[in-house]
């Protein structure tokens, strides 16, 4: 399936502290300009009743890059899907309505969800065109299916996107994802800034056709019949183009006050280190699964694919009429913020966030090897297997799960919450880089729900092509 020259190559070039993910796929017309458009917010998500929400997924044409149109596949025909915004405990349920062709599987990233509510690769909602390729194993919804978060779990940035077996990178890439939030009292009570001074930001890269479609080195463009992407991408799928929100490098006036800003890494497959420019750094107040204890000054924040970082930016210090550049060190710039005025702050990041929350004594140990095998991405030396459990952790108990790779695998575990051991990261994750040659441990915790699980790289062409392993909590 790979090229061992050019995955040897690569390694060598990741070897010399060069970051590349996967060969850069280049656009087949000219680059919007940066900063030309302003930044967008997705719509929220409105129930139809009281905690019942119904999102259609189907295709629509944006325009995205200035001059021509794109067709999306999304959530209620958007991209970003809507944004959800609820309450811990209010638990929701969303009938997820299949108009596109392909078959489609929805995952709540970061929820604490019962099993059949998870977005399994295999339990399908099927679209217009019934899969040739499922075989036994697969359960087939006709159209619609009922998916039931309950939501007993911390404020957080989650998001939800397509999970569907062997095709996620391709149905996320055309645009099916979108932010859940979940708050609580504890959270409000801390003042935080809020309302308009509060961003859900997207960051994700995309290429484009000459004629405005997104280019994606898919082997069977209709998504129906073979999976799979050319064997020199192998590696990841990376764009030319960085979008916030699905807008290309957009722009955003702000006030000289405090902005909550809540980053979310959705590209397939590129890292960012992000920087304000001039100058400036971030406070962070929570993770991928919320608020942090207290909050910590980050110059720079290195987001891999399905990492959240939740940051406060202090625009007051800045002057008023300055730019102020979001960039990415790795790559390029993100977007822009322009200072307009000076406006009252009533906004506060308190030194204390929330309570302490100390990691139980671990109960097991497992390792788990993420590794190239045999022109395939596998776990354990094997590729995925739907319904091979690997592990069988015990609900309400703690394990440490030690990750190690031979490349960059953002290591993405469903259900589990865990803390990083030994490195930089704080609060409570579910999602952790593992670098090239590094041997990353976890303490996770299961709680919630029994049943099957997955945990899978978040790199989404790793993922499509077998880097994932089911576990079950017992
Ligand atoms: Cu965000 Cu299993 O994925
Ligand atoms: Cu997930
Ligand atoms: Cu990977």
């Amino acid at each position: 399936m790979i090229s061992r020259r050019g995955f040897l190559g690569l390694l060598l070039v990741a070897g010399c502290g060069v970051e590349v993910s996967g060969e850069r796929l280049a656009s087949g017309l000219p680059l919007p300009p940066k900063f030309a458009r302003p930044l967008v917010l997705p719509k929220t998500a409105q129930p139809t009743s009281p905690g019942r929400y119904v999102v259609t997924q189907r295709p629509a044409r944006m325009e995205i890059i200035p001059g021509t149109t794109t067709e999306i596949w999304g959530y209620d025909g958007t991209w970003p899907g809507p944004t959800f915004d609820l309450r811990r405990g209010e638990a929701a349920v969303v009938t997820i309505r299949n108009e596109l062709t392909v078959p489609t599987s929805t995952h709540l990233h970061g929820g604490v969800t019962p099993a059949d509510s998870d977005g399994y690769p295999t339990d399908l909602v099927v679209g217009s065109v019934r899969p040739q390729h499922a075989h036994g194993g697969y359960t087939l919804h006709d159209r619609t299916k009922d998916y039931v978060y309950p939501l007993d779990q911390p404020a957080a940035t989650l998001w939800y996107h397509d999970h569907r077996m062997d095709f996620t990178g391709p149905q996320v890439y055309k645009g099916l994802a979108g932010f859940f939030l979940i708050r609580d009292d504890e959270e409000e009570k801390l003042g935080l800034p809020a309302g308009d001074r509060e961003l859900p930001l997207m960051i994700c890269d995309r290429s484009f056709e000459a004629d405005g479609s997104f280019g994606y080195p898919a082997l069977d463009p209709t998504l129906l019949l073979r999976h799979g992407v050319r064997p020199e991408f192998m590696e990841g799928v990376v764009g030319d183009v960085v979008l916030v929100n699905g807008v290309p490098w957009p722009y955003r006036e702000v006030e000289a006050v405090r902005y909550r800003l809540r980053l979310l890494n959705a590209s397939n497959a590129r890292r960012y280190r992000l920087a304000l420019r001039p100058g400036g750094s971030f406070t962070q107040i929570g993770s991928d699964q919320g608020l942090l204890e207290r909050p910590l000054t980050r110059d720079t924040i290195t987001i891999a694919p399905g990492e959240r970082y939740d940051v406060i930016v202090d625009f007051a210090d800045y002057p008023v009429g300055s730019h102020v550049t979001l960039t990415d060190l790795l790559g390029g710039d993100v977007m822009r913020f322009t200072v307009t005025r000076k406006a009252r702050d009533d906004s506060r990041v308190p030194a204390r966030l929330t309570n302490p929350q100390p990691v139980d004594d671990p109960v097991a140990r497992r390792t788990f090897d993420f590794r190239v095998d045999d022109g395939a991405w596998t776990i354990n030396g094997n590729p995925y297997l739907p319904g091979r459990s690997v592990a069988a952790p015990r609900l309400g108990t703690t394990e440490i799960w030690r990750f190690a790779s031979d490349f960059h695998h953002p290591v993405h575990v469903h259900l589990g919450r865990f803390k990083v051991l030994g490195r930089e990261e704080q609060g409570w994750k579910d999602t952790v880089d593992v670098r090239p040659y590094e041997t990353v441990e976890v303490a996770v915790r299961f709680d919630g729900y029994r049943g099957r699980y997955m945990m899978h790289c978040h790199n989404l062409e790793h993922e499509d092509m077998a880097m994932m392993a089911d576990f079950d909590v017992v």
